[in-house]
């Protein structure tokens, strides 16, 4: 992409006499930054614009033409993009509005740019966007007010106005950018394209993106996972794809919402997720100029009690740790602090603290090897000197590999400390809770980092077993499987299931009751009755033959009354499993991405609960793990008050084999196994009931 960023030759096809265009504006912004490249004009109605020579058309330039930025109404699109052709231009930025994204005639519009690009081997930014600034080649092909200072920061975004407000702010706070991209419409580079292209640009430290939609998930999610391994990516994603989500009839489905797809794969490719356009310039902010942090180790300084205690819950709430400093640090503080000062994280050098105390306190935390990262913390007392205490922490700074991040509270009296730390590379923040949060992500991105390579295992199963099952079921133009069915599927795919027999008389069920041994569960087994309990169609805690021959007869007249047309295949009898952890597993699609596992607390709640993890197809070793450890249930799992652990083992080995069963088999829309008793360690897990709804 090296014509877009650093080309020798830009031409403006619509550059405009009149001040206020676009057209105008972008090649204002041209020339006003000291691009060295030369700079055509294109307008058929003068002969210069902005004391440049101006050219009637494209072909009339007599040299190549390494970029083209076309801000022309869009019927004239087309036209220009002939011309580039014609004139061998590679990369082309389009300005214009009026495509995809105002549908109807806007659409078909940009179907045939995207055809004339194919066919001429053009790569195309836009349309609808507000241009693209790289800052290494002092190129600003945008129109936007401004422009960014040198830095490294690679910025990419769907929204132009975003673009805009991100680049206002940046001015204000002198955070620098490498690069500056407003994608518009993707019709042909996407963020996929600009991920990789920074990914090797020197210049670029960290990957900053906003995005409203991701066409291609698995790519995406390939690339985005090698480049995080390098440098990281920090995104924002905004809108919905509620589309799936909609028309779910299984537990999995309803609780995959619109954007659960998007941050399972984030987590999964190491992107460091910002929720909020707050989080995405606390990230970048801090990403950009510091050091990652070795550990969890945060140590705490602070002036005054309450805000250390803010930032000390924070911590708390997050992975980050606060441990106590070494005795020899804490010996070295009482040397020069006041007694009432307190010496253990937070470290409160109390309400008269000088610069001078600051200094020396930090010099003691920088050296202590039980301290990963320090978080000092400043509210404007009259003691403080703000600007030579702000000096003093620059110069410490320097000359430490462990990251700093400061949060001077108030804003008169310590903005002249903000703009030192602007002007130095040093993360400032209003508020505690935002250095905090900056801290957290550089840890997590960190332990992300440290992480071993992606182990993705599978193991024997029964293949035509399961593709016999689905295909008769489509025969039968049915798209739910019986239970019986899922039941066969499971087994293929090596779970362990409870002890069941399927009987067509009440004699028969008291045989199989006692063979399976009391108590039993009876269900009803009909490819027309899904919702079972719901029908009337199920009885649990069945002790005695009595008890068995009543369901059996409440189930069939409940069926029969409820549901006359019901085909029977017979009744269910079921060992009762008990003794173990209920959770939920699960598959769901999404347009995108693709296939999804879920892993949560099962039973009748799950779905009030949304105690749940998803992934993203095929989960690794790893992310089976980590689904397990992120439920707010975990603790009940890995056992409390003296109860033995749940057999973890035995979850994660579910869950990769519903993966490898999603990745065996597209054809499955949806699926739960719900519950899935988890029994303690070592003794495996038995999945109780399960549910599958596939298509052709
Ligand atoms: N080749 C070269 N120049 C041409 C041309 C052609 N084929 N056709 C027209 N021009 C010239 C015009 O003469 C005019 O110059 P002038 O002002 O000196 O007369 C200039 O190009 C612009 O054409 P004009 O017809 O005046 O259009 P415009 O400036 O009003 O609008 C766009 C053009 C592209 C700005 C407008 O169509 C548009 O899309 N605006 C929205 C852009 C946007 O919001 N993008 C997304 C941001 S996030």
């Amino acid at each position: 992409m090296d014509h877009f960023f650093n080309p020798k030759s830009v031409a403006i096809v619509g550059a405009s006499t009149k001040q206020g265009k676009i057209g105008y504006d972008i090649l204002k912004n041209i020339l006003q930054y000291s691009y060295s490249g030369a700079v055509y004009p294109v307008n058929p109605r003068t002969d210069t614009i902005l004391g440049q020579k101006a050219f009637p058309d494209l072909l009339s330039i007599p040299d190549p033409i390494d970029l083209v930025i076309v801000s022309v109404p869009p019927p004239r699109v087309l036209d220009v993009i002939r011309q580039c052709k014609e004139k061998d231009v590679d990369s082309v930025v389009v300005i214009t509005a009026g495509f995809k994204e105002v549908g109807g005639a806007g659409s078909h519009l940009e179907e045939e740019l995207v055809k004339e690009i194919k066919e001429a081997g053009i790569r195309l930014i836009g349309p609808n966007c507000l241009g693209i600034i790289d800052t290494a080649s002092f190129l600003n092909a945008s129109f936007a007010a401004g422009m960014p200072l040198a830095g490294h920061i690679g910025f990419f975004s769907q929204s132009g106005a975003l673009c805009v407000a991100i680049l206002d702010w940046a001015l204000g706070e002198n955070i620098g950018f490498s690069k500056f991209i407003s994608l518009g419409n993707k019709a042909d580079i996407t963020e996929i394209d600009l991920i990789r292209a920074m990914a090797d640009d020197e210049n670029t430290r960290v990957i900053l993106g906003y995005l409203e939609s991701i066409e291609d998930g698995h790519t995406f999610m390939n690339v985005a996972q090698s480049v995080s391994k390098k440098k990281p990516i920090i995104m924002i994603k905004s809108g919905t794809t509620s589309a799936g989500a909609k028309a779910a009839s299984s537990h999995t489905g309803a609780l995959a919402g619109s954007n659960t797809a998007y941050n399972a794969a984030f987590k999964q490719c190491g992107i460091v997720h910002a929720h909020s356009i707050q989080e995405l310039f606390v990230y970048a902010t801090a990403f950009a100029s510091q050091p990652l942090p070795k550990g969890p180790r945060v140590a705490i300084v602070t002036n005054s009690g309450g805000p250390g205690i803010i930032a000390a819950d924070a911590c708390d709430l997050s992975d980050l740790e606060l441990p106590s400093i070494k005795k020899e640090s804490v010996e070295r503080l009482r040397s020069f602090l006041p007694p009432t000062a307190s010496f253990y994280n937070p470290i409160d050098i109390i309400g008269d603290a000088t610069s001078e105390r600051y200094k020396k306190t930090l010099e003691v935390i920088l050296a202590d090897d039980l301290i990963d990262a320090v978080l000092i913390l400043l509210t404007p007392t009259a003691a403080i000197d703000i600007v030579e205490t702000a000096e003093a922490i620059v110069a410490l700074a320097k000359n430490t590999d462990k990251p700093i991040i400061t949060s001077f509270m108030g804003e008169r009296k310590v903005r002249p400390g903000r703009k030192i730390f602007q002007d130095n590379g040093i993360p400032t923040f209003g508020y505690p809770e935002e250095a905090v949060a900056a801290l957290n992500a550089m840890f997590r991105y960190r332990q992300w980092l440290n992480q071993p390579e992606k182990e993705f295992v599978r193991v024997e199963v029964a293949i035509p077993k399961v593709r016999q099952i689905f295909a008769s079921v489509t025969e039968q133009k049915r798209s739910d499987l019986i239970e019986i069915e899922a039941r066969e599927v499971l087994e293929a795919y090596n779970f362990t299931l409870s002890k069941n027999i399927l009987v067509n008389t009440t004699k028969k069920a008291v045989s199989a009751a006692s063979e399976i041994g009391y108590p039993v569960v009876m269900k009803i087994a009909s490819p027309d009755v899904l919702h079972k309990s719901d029908m009337g169609g199920v009885r649990a805690g069945l002790e005695n033959e009595r008890m068995v021959e009543e369901a059996f007869f409440d189930i069939t007249s409940n069926i029969r009354q409820r549901l006359p047309n019901a085909r029977i295949m017979g009744i269910s009898v079921q060992e009762m499993v008990r003794g173990g952890r209920e959770v939920i597993l699960g598959i769901s699609n999404d347009i995108q991405f693709g296939p999804m596992i879920m892993f949560g607390l099962g039973g009748i709640y799950v779905e009030v609960l949304k105690d749940v993890a998803f992934r993203i197809v095929p989960v690794s070793v790893e992310d089976a793990d980590a689904m397990i450890r992120e439920i707010r249930s975990f603790p009940l799992l890995r056992g409390v008050r003296g109860e033995p652990a749940a057999d973890l083992l035995a979850i994660r080995k579910s869950i990769l084999a519903l993966s490898q069963m999603a990745l065996d088999f597209p054809e499955i829309i949806e699926a739960d196994i719900n519950p899935l008793v988890v029994r303690p360690e070592g003794k495996g897990a038995v999945a109780v009931d399960a549910r599958f709804t596939v298509q052709e």
